[in-house]
Protein backbone atom coordinates (compact mmCIF):
# COMPACT_ATOMS: atom_id res chain seq x y z
CA UNK A 1 0.00 0.00 0.00
CA UNK A 2 1.30 3.30 -0.51
CA UNK A 3 2.49 5.71 2.03
CA UNK A 4 0.74 8.56 -0.07
CA UNK A 5 -3.00 9.55 0.51
CA UNK A 6 -4.16 12.61 -1.35
CA UNK A 7 -3.66 14.81 1.17
CA UNK A 8 -0.03 13.62 1.33
CA UNK A 9 0.40 13.99 -2.61
CA UNK A 10 -1.47 17.77 -2.07
CA UNK A 11 1.11 18.68 0.23
CA UNK A 12 4.02 18.34 -1.83
CA UNK A 13 2.66 20.62 -4.63
CA UNK A 14 2.24 24.38 -3.50
CA UNK A 15 1.24 27.29 -5.91
CA UNK A 16 4.77 28.66 -6.29
CA UNK A 17 6.88 25.57 -4.79
CA UNK A 18 7.33 21.63 -5.24
CA UNK A 19 8.63 19.47 -2.20
CA UNK A 20 11.99 17.79 -3.63
CA UNK A 21 10.10 14.11 -2.99
CA UNK A 22 8.50 14.62 -6.21
CA UNK A 23 12.09 13.97 -7.67
CA UNK A 24 13.26 12.07 -5.48
CA UNK A 25 11.44 9.40 -3.40
CA UNK A 26 10.88 5.96 -5.25
CA UNK A 27 7.67 5.30 -4.04
CA UNK A 28 6.29 8.55 -5.78
CA UNK A 29 8.25 7.04 -8.86
CA UNK A 30 6.42 3.58 -8.62
CA UNK A 31 2.77 5.68 -7.97
CA UNK A 32 3.18 7.54 -10.86
CA UNK A 33 3.85 4.98 -13.08
CA UNK A 34 0.66 3.53 -12.26
CA UNK A 35 -1.40 6.67 -11.90
CA UNK A 36 -0.01 8.86 -14.55
CA UNK A 37 2.05 6.65 -17.37
CA UNK A 38 -0.61 3.59 -16.82
CA UNK A 39 -3.51 6.45 -17.29
CA UNK A 40 -2.07 8.10 -20.66
CA UNK A 41 -1.54 7.78 -23.92
CA UNK A 42 2.10 7.11 -24.76
CA UNK A 43 4.05 7.02 -27.94
CA UNK A 44 6.15 4.25 -29.08
CA UNK A 45 7.96 5.86 -31.86
CA UNK A 46 6.73 6.29 -35.52
CA UNK A 47 5.47 3.16 -37.91
CA UNK A 48 8.31 4.36 -40.32
CA UNK A 49 10.86 3.00 -37.96
CA UNK A 50 9.88 -0.33 -39.10
CA UNK A 51 9.07 0.01 -42.96
CA UNK A 52 9.47 -3.69 -44.22
CA UNK A 53 7.79 -6.93 -42.72
CA UNK A 54 9.72 -8.35 -40.13
CA UNK A 55 11.15 -5.00 -38.73
CA UNK A 56 10.81 -4.61 -35.20
CA UNK A 57 12.31 -2.36 -32.48
CA UNK A 58 12.10 -2.55 -28.69
CA UNK A 59 12.04 -0.48 -25.39
CA UNK A 60 10.73 -0.23 -22.32
CA UNK A 61 7.70 2.21 -21.92
CA UNK A 62 6.73 3.02 -18.19
CA UNK A 63 8.60 0.37 -16.83
CA UNK A 64 7.01 -2.10 -19.59
CA UNK A 65 9.06 -3.94 -21.91
CA UNK A 66 7.39 -3.93 -25.47
CA UNK A 67 8.37 -4.14 -29.14
CA UNK A 68 7.00 -2.45 -31.80
CA UNK A 69 6.88 -4.98 -35.01
CA UNK A 70 5.72 -5.18 -39.15
CA UNK A 71 4.00 -8.02 -39.58
CA UNK A 72 3.83 -9.73 -43.12
CA UNK A 73 0.84 -8.17 -44.12
CA UNK A 74 2.08 -5.11 -42.99
CA UNK A 75 0.35 -4.16 -39.88
CA UNK A 76 1.93 -2.37 -37.25
CA UNK A 77 2.01 -4.44 -33.50
CA UNK A 78 2.57 -2.97 -30.60
CA UNK A 79 3.82 -6.47 -27.84
CA UNK A 80 4.82 -6.82 -24.44
CA UNK A 81 8.24 -8.41 -24.68
CA UNK A 82 7.76 -11.02 -22.71
CA UNK A 83 7.64 -14.98 -23.47
CA UNK A 84 4.38 -16.97 -22.33
CA UNK A 85 5.90 -19.44 -21.38
CA UNK A 86 7.47 -18.24 -18.01
CA UNK A 87 8.13 -14.58 -18.89
CA UNK A 88 11.76 -14.05 -20.03
CA UNK A 89 12.04 -11.33 -22.11
CA UNK A 90 11.80 -12.88 -25.87
CA UNK A 91 13.88 -10.11 -27.51
CA UNK A 92 16.86 -8.20 -26.10
CA UNK A 93 17.77 -6.35 -29.77
CA UNK A 94 17.19 -2.36 -30.01
CA UNK A 95 16.13 -3.09 -33.65
CA UNK A 96 16.15 -5.38 -36.24
CA UNK A 97 14.32 -7.78 -38.74
CA UNK A 98 13.36 -11.31 -38.02
CA UNK A 99 11.00 -13.71 -39.80
CA UNK A 100 9.64 -14.21 -36.12
CA UNK A 101 10.41 -14.10 -32.15
CA UNK A 102 12.10 -17.09 -30.90
CA UNK A 103 12.44 -17.15 -26.75
CA UNK A 104 16.18 -17.73 -25.98
CA UNK A 105 15.11 -19.82 -23.11
CA UNK A 106 12.89 -23.10 -24.66
CA UNK A 107 12.67 -21.69 -27.77
CA UNK A 108 8.73 -20.89 -28.15
CA UNK A 109 8.20 -18.87 -31.09
CA UNK A 110 5.82 -16.51 -32.15
CA UNK A 111 4.75 -14.70 -35.65
CA UNK A 112 5.38 -10.69 -35.96
CA UNK A 113 2.10 -9.90 -35.43
CA UNK A 114 2.65 -11.68 -31.74
CA UNK A 115 0.06 -15.14 -32.48
CA UNK A 116 1.65 -18.31 -30.95
CA UNK A 117 3.86 -19.87 -33.40
CA UNK A 118 4.51 -23.25 -31.64
CA UNK A 119 6.61 -24.77 -29.28
CA UNK A 120 9.69 -27.37 -29.57
CA UNK A 121 8.35 -30.99 -28.43
CA UNK A 122 4.72 -30.33 -27.75
CA UNK A 123 4.51 -34.28 -27.30
CA UNK A 124 5.02 -33.48 -23.33
CA UNK A 125 2.16 -31.05 -22.92
CA UNK A 126 -1.36 -32.63 -22.18
CA UNK A 127 -3.56 -32.99 -25.44
CA UNK A 128 -4.72 -29.45 -26.23
CA UNK A 129 -3.01 -27.82 -23.95
CA UNK A 130 -0.68 -25.75 -26.41
CA UNK A 131 -3.10 -26.09 -29.24
CA UNK A 132 -6.09 -24.44 -27.36
CA UNK A 133 -4.30 -23.02 -24.95
CA UNK A 134 -4.10 -18.65 -25.17
CA UNK A 135 -0.36 -18.18 -25.36
CA UNK A 136 -0.14 -15.02 -28.15
CA UNK A 137 2.28 -12.61 -26.97
CA UNK A 138 0.17 -10.25 -24.82
CA UNK A 139 -0.25 -6.33 -26.09
CA UNK A 140 -1.20 -3.35 -24.12
CA UNK A 141 -5.08 -2.93 -24.15
CA UNK A 142 -5.30 0.09 -26.87
CA UNK A 143 -2.99 1.06 -29.80
CA UNK A 144 -3.49 3.74 -32.14
CA UNK A 145 -1.78 5.74 -35.04
CA UNK A 146 -1.98 9.05 -36.26
CA UNK A 147 -0.77 10.41 -38.70
CA UNK A 148 2.55 7.66 -38.20
CA UNK A 149 2.88 7.90 -34.41
CA UNK A 150 1.90 4.98 -32.82
CA UNK A 151 0.62 5.07 -29.41
CA UNK A 152 -0.55 2.67 -26.90
CA UNK A 153 -2.64 2.65 -23.47
CA UNK A 154 -1.86 0.85 -20.59
CA UNK A 155 -5.55 1.10 -19.53
CA UNK A 156 -8.55 0.14 -21.41
CA UNK A 157 -10.28 3.01 -19.69
CA UNK A 158 -8.24 5.80 -20.91
CA UNK A 159 -9.77 8.67 -23.01
CA UNK A 160 -10.18 8.31 -26.62
CA UNK A 161 -6.77 9.61 -27.84
CA UNK A 162 -8.27 12.70 -30.03
CA UNK A 163 -9.88 13.63 -26.55
CA UNK A 164 -6.24 12.96 -24.97
CA UNK A 165 -4.03 15.18 -26.38
CA UNK A 166 -7.11 17.88 -27.38
CA UNK A 167 -6.05 21.05 -28.85
CA UNK A 168 -2.36 19.66 -28.80
CA UNK A 169 -3.54 17.15 -31.82
CA UNK A 170 -3.14 20.44 -33.81
CA UNK A 171 0.99 20.76 -33.23
CA UNK A 172 1.06 17.17 -34.92
CA UNK A 173 -0.92 18.05 -37.43
CA UNK A 174 1.30 21.60 -38.47
CA UNK A 175 4.15 19.70 -37.93
CA UNK A 176 3.50 16.76 -40.54
CA UNK A 177 1.89 19.35 -42.76
CA UNK A 178 4.70 20.73 -43.02
CA UNK A 179 5.65 17.85 -45.09
CA UNK A 180 4.89 18.15 -48.95
CA UNK A 181 3.54 14.75 -49.25
CA UNK A 182 1.80 15.10 -46.21
CA UNK A 183 3.74 12.29 -43.74
CA UNK A 184 7.09 12.60 -41.88
CA UNK A 185 9.53 9.53 -41.94
CA UNK A 186 12.03 8.17 -39.73
CA UNK A 187 14.82 7.11 -42.17
CA UNK A 188 18.02 8.08 -40.28
CA UNK A 189 18.03 6.25 -37.20
CA UNK A 190 17.64 7.56 -33.52
CA UNK A 191 19.82 8.94 -30.92
CA UNK A 192 19.32 6.97 -27.18
CA UNK A 193 20.95 7.81 -23.89
CA UNK A 194 20.29 8.59 -20.21
CA UNK A 195 20.86 10.88 -17.82
CA UNK A 196 20.77 10.67 -13.77
CA UNK A 197 17.46 12.46 -13.37
CA UNK A 198 14.25 12.37 -12.72
CA UNK A 199 12.03 12.66 -16.20
CA UNK A 200 9.92 15.76 -15.32
CA UNK A 201 13.30 17.74 -14.64
CA UNK A 202 13.34 17.57 -18.51
CA UNK A 203 9.94 17.86 -18.96
CA UNK A 204 9.99 21.33 -17.09
CA UNK A 205 13.16 22.53 -18.94
CA UNK A 206 11.72 22.28 -22.86
CA UNK A 207 9.28 25.21 -22.29
CA UNK A 208 12.17 26.80 -19.46
CA UNK A 209 13.17 30.02 -21.38
CA UNK A 210 14.67 31.21 -17.73
CA UNK A 211 18.05 28.66 -18.41
CA UNK A 212 19.45 28.93 -22.37
CA UNK A 213 21.52 32.30 -21.97
CA UNK A 214 23.00 30.50 -18.73
CA UNK A 215 23.02 27.00 -19.49
CA UNK A 216 23.74 27.58 -22.93
CA UNK A 217 25.65 29.87 -22.71
CA UNK A 218 28.78 28.99 -25.10
CA UNK A 219 26.03 28.75 -27.69
CA UNK A 220 23.67 31.60 -27.04
CA UNK A 221 26.16 34.41 -25.70
CA UNK A 222 27.05 37.44 -27.85
CA UNK A 223 29.91 35.50 -29.42
CA UNK A 224 28.34 32.19 -29.72
CA UNK A 225 31.78 30.35 -29.65
CA UNK A 226 30.09 26.68 -30.30
CA UNK A 227 27.92 27.77 -33.21
CA UNK A 228 30.57 29.57 -34.88
CA UNK A 229 32.58 26.30 -34.77
CA UNK A 230 30.15 24.62 -36.93
CA UNK A 231 31.41 24.70 -40.83
CA UNK A 232 34.99 26.34 -41.80
CA UNK A 233 35.97 29.61 -42.03
CA UNK A 234 33.92 31.47 -44.82
CA UNK A 235 31.54 28.37 -44.69
CA UNK A 236 28.27 30.33 -44.18
CA UNK A 237 26.20 26.84 -45.59
CA UNK A 238 28.16 24.97 -42.21
CA UNK A 239 27.09 27.23 -39.66
CA UNK A 240 24.22 26.73 -37.72
CA UNK A 241 22.20 29.21 -36.62
CA UNK A 242 18.94 28.79 -34.83
CA UNK A 243 18.98 31.81 -32.94
CA UNK A 244 19.26 35.71 -33.51
CA UNK A 245 22.89 37.00 -32.90
CA UNK A 246 21.59 38.98 -29.97
CA UNK A 247 19.56 36.31 -28.68
CA UNK A 248 21.51 36.59 -25.73
CA UNK A 249 20.05 39.38 -24.69
CA UNK A 250 16.91 38.66 -21.92
CA UNK A 251 14.52 40.85 -23.33
CA UNK A 252 14.34 38.75 -26.40
CA UNK A 253 13.82 35.70 -24.32
CA UNK A 254 10.76 37.76 -22.93
CA UNK A 255 9.12 38.38 -26.26
CA UNK A 256 8.49 33.87 -26.76
CA UNK A 257 5.01 33.30 -25.79
CA UNK A 258 4.15 30.34 -23.79
CA UNK A 259 1.36 28.35 -23.20
CA UNK A 260 -0.79 25.18 -22.22
CA UNK A 261 -3.89 23.11 -22.16
CA UNK A 262 -5.76 20.42 -20.27
CA UNK A 263 -3.85 17.30 -18.99
CA UNK A 264 -0.27 18.81 -18.56
CA UNK A 265 0.40 19.70 -22.07
CA UNK A 266 2.27 22.38 -23.04
CA UNK A 267 4.31 24.53 -25.74
CA UNK A 268 6.57 27.44 -26.54
CA UNK A 269 6.18 29.72 -29.93
CA UNK A 270 8.74 29.78 -32.32
CA UNK A 271 11.93 31.58 -31.46
CA UNK A 272 13.11 34.50 -33.72
CA UNK A 273 15.14 34.09 -37.30
CA UNK A 274 17.74 35.99 -38.69
CA UNK A 275 15.43 36.74 -41.06
CA UNK A 276 12.62 34.47 -43.23
CA UNK A 277 14.14 31.28 -45.36
CA UNK A 278 14.55 32.37 -48.66
CA UNK A 279 16.91 30.68 -51.19
CA UNK A 280 16.82 28.48 -54.43
CA UNK A 281 16.41 25.55 -51.91
CA UNK A 282 13.49 27.29 -49.86
CA UNK A 283 12.39 28.19 -53.46
CA UNK A 284 11.80 24.76 -54.78
CA UNK A 285 10.49 23.57 -51.28
CA UNK A 286 7.63 26.34 -51.58
CA UNK A 287 6.97 24.85 -55.21
CA UNK A 288 6.43 21.22 -53.88
CA UNK A 289 4.30 23.00 -50.80
CA UNK A 290 1.74 24.95 -53.67
CA UNK A 291 1.96 21.73 -55.77
CA UNK A 292 0.75 19.67 -52.91
CA UNK A 293 -1.73 22.16 -50.71
CA UNK A 294 -2.73 24.83 -53.40
CA UNK A 295 -3.91 28.01 -51.53
CA UNK A 296 -3.16 26.45 -48.19
CA UNK A 297 0.78 26.30 -48.48
CA UNK A 298 1.47 29.17 -47.11
CA UNK A 299 0.09 28.60 -43.63
CA UNK A 300 1.08 24.89 -44.08
CA UNK A 301 4.72 26.12 -44.27
CA UNK A 302 4.33 28.27 -41.21
CA UNK A 303 6.72 27.18 -38.42
CA UNK A 304 4.41 28.17 -35.47
CA UNK A 305 5.88 26.11 -32.63
CA UNK A 306 9.77 25.72 -30.97
CA UNK A 307 9.08 22.89 -28.66
CA UNK A 308 5.15 21.21 -27.60
CA UNK A 309 5.45 18.83 -24.87
CA UNK A 310 2.95 16.07 -24.73
CA UNK A 311 2.69 14.85 -20.94
CA UNK A 312 3.82 12.96 -19.79
CA UNK A 313 6.64 11.87 -22.15
CA UNK A 314 7.23 13.09 -25.65
CA UNK A 315 7.71 16.51 -27.49
CA UNK A 316 8.16 17.75 -31.07
CA UNK A 317 11.24 20.01 -31.64
CA UNK A 318 9.96 21.88 -35.03
CA UNK A 319 12.88 23.65 -36.21
CA UNK A 320 15.66 20.27 -36.06
CA UNK A 321 12.75 18.24 -36.82
CA UNK A 322 12.97 15.72 -34.21
CA UNK A 323 10.85 13.76 -31.67
CA UNK A 324 11.70 13.26 -28.19
CA UNK A 325 10.93 9.96 -26.09
CA UNK A 326 11.46 10.71 -22.53
CA UNK A 327 11.63 7.48 -20.61
CA UNK A 328 11.18 7.21 -17.05
CA UNK A 329 13.53 4.44 -16.06
CA UNK A 330 13.86 4.88 -12.40
CA UNK A 331 13.00 7.63 -9.88
CA UNK A 332 17.05 9.22 -10.94
CA UNK A 333 17.68 7.68 -14.34
CA UNK A 334 16.10 9.18 -17.68
CA UNK A 335 16.27 7.45 -21.15
CA UNK A 336 16.06 9.84 -23.45
CA UNK A 337 15.01 8.93 -27.71
CA UNK A 338 15.58 11.76 -30.30
CA UNK A 339 14.26 10.53 -33.41
CA UNK A 340 14.77 12.94 -36.47
CA UNK A 341 11.95 12.80 -39.14
CA UNK A 342 12.36 13.78 -42.35
CA UNK A 343 9.88 15.98 -44.17
CA UNK A 344 8.65 13.24 -47.07
CA UNK A 345 8.76 15.44 -50.66
CA UNK A 346 10.70 18.59 -49.26
CA UNK A 347 14.32 19.18 -50.67
CA UNK A 348 16.89 16.82 -49.61
CA UNK A 349 19.24 19.96 -48.87
CA UNK A 350 16.74 20.65 -45.89
CA UNK A 351 17.00 17.37 -44.37
CA UNK A 352 20.81 17.63 -44.28
CA UNK A 353 20.30 20.38 -42.64
CA UNK A 354 17.87 19.58 -40.18
CA UNK A 355 20.11 16.05 -39.34
CA UNK A 356 23.02 18.22 -39.13
CA UNK A 357 21.42 20.61 -36.78
CA UNK A 358 20.14 17.81 -34.31
CA UNK A 359 23.52 16.40 -34.29
CA UNK A 360 24.94 19.23 -33.31
CA UNK A 361 22.45 19.99 -30.53
CA UNK A 362 20.55 17.00 -29.64
CA UNK A 363 23.18 14.35 -29.56
CA UNK A 364 24.77 13.00 -26.43
CA UNK A 365 27.44 15.25 -26.90
CA UNK A 366 25.84 17.84 -28.56
CA UNK A 367 25.83 21.13 -27.72
CA UNK A 368 23.05 22.43 -26.09
CA UNK A 369 21.90 17.90 -25.16
CA UNK A 370 25.69 18.00 -23.21
CA UNK A 371 24.69 21.23 -21.24
CA UNK A 372 21.03 20.40 -20.18
CA UNK A 373 22.31 17.00 -19.09
CA UNK A 374 24.46 18.93 -16.91
CA UNK A 375 22.47 20.75 -15.39
CA UNK A 376 19.37 18.30 -14.68
CA UNK A 377 22.22 15.78 -13.20
CA UNK A 378 23.00 18.31 -11.03
CA UNK A 379 19.39 19.08 -9.73
CA UNK A 380 19.46 15.30 -9.01
CA UNK A 381 22.33 15.13 -6.72
CA UNK A 382 21.53 18.69 -5.45
CA UNK A 383 18.49 17.56 -4.05
CA UNK A 384 19.77 15.18 -2.13
CA UNK A 385 21.06 18.30 0.45
CA UNK A 386 19.16 18.58 3.27
CA UNK A 387 17.93 22.46 4.80
CA UNK A 388 16.07 23.39 2.49
CA UNK A 389 12.86 20.60 0.94
CA UNK A 390 11.19 23.20 -1.62
CA UNK A 391 11.91 23.58 -4.79
CA UNK A 392 10.72 27.09 -6.23
CA UNK A 393 8.89 27.78 -9.45
CA UNK A 394 7.64 31.31 -8.08
CA UNK A 395 8.49 33.67 -11.27
CA UNK A 396 6.15 35.53 -13.03
CA UNK A 397 3.48 33.73 -11.17
CA UNK A 398 -0.65 35.10 -11.40
CA UNK A 399 0.38 36.71 -14.81
CA UNK A 400 -0.68 33.88 -17.08
CA UNK A 401 -4.04 34.52 -18.67
CA UNK A 402 -6.19 31.53 -18.60
CA UNK A 403 -9.37 30.70 -20.23
CA UNK A 404 -12.11 28.25 -19.27
CA UNK A 405 -10.96 25.15 -21.04
CA UNK A 406 -7.59 24.43 -18.77
CA UNK A 407 -5.66 26.38 -21.45
CA UNK A 408 -3.75 29.83 -20.68
CA UNK A 409 -0.83 32.04 -22.06
CA UNK A 410 2.26 33.24 -20.69
CA UNK A 411 5.24 34.75 -22.00
CA UNK A 412 9.34 34.43 -21.93
CA UNK A 413 10.92 33.39 -18.50
CA UNK A 414 7.85 32.55 -16.66
CA UNK A 415 7.56 29.45 -14.96
CA UNK A 416 4.17 28.73 -15.35
CA UNK A 417 4.20 26.21 -17.91
CA UNK A 418 6.19 23.85 -14.77
CA UNK A 419 3.73 25.14 -12.80
CA UNK A 420 0.76 23.94 -15.52
CA UNK A 421 3.01 20.45 -15.39
CA UNK A 422 2.69 20.71 -11.81
CA UNK A 423 -0.87 20.54 -11.82
CA UNK A 424 -2.04 18.11 -14.08
CA UNK A 425 0.84 15.64 -11.74
CA UNK A 426 -1.64 16.27 -9.09
CA UNK A 427 -4.74 15.82 -10.59
CA UNK A 428 -3.39 12.25 -11.95
CA UNK A 429 -2.08 11.29 -8.94
CA UNK A 430 -5.07 11.92 -6.86
CA UNK A 431 -6.99 10.06 -9.38
CA UNK A 432 -8.77 13.54 -11.12
CA UNK A 433 -7.29 13.54 -14.41
S1 LIG B 1 10.64 -18.72 -21.04
FE1 LIG B 1 10.34 -18.51 -23.14
S2 LIG B 1 10.43 -20.52 -23.90
FE2 LIG B 1 10.65 -20.76 -21.79
FE1 LIG C 1 18.41 23.66 -22.48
Amino acid sequence: MSLYDNTTLESLIKPDRVHKDYYIDPDIFELEMDRIFSRSWLIVGHESQIPKPGDFLTLTLAKQPVIMSRHRDNSVHVLFNRCTHRGAKICNKPSGNSRRFECPYHGWAFHTNGDHAGVPYPQRYSNGFITDGDFDLPRPPRMEIYRGFVFIALNENVPELSAFLGPMQRHIDNFVNLAPDGEVEACAGMFRYRFAGNWKIQLENLNDLYHPMFTHASTTGEDGTQFRRQGAEGDEAGKVKLLKENASLNMEWENQIIGGHALGHTYMERFPMDKENSGPVFSRYRNSMKDAYGDAAESNMKIHHHNSIFFPHWSIQYMTQHIRIMNPISVDCTENIIIPLKLKGAPEEMWYAALKSNNNSHSPAGMVMADDMDAWTRCQSGMQAQGNDWIVFARSIGEEKIDNNGSFTDFGTSEANARHQHKAWLSYMCGNA
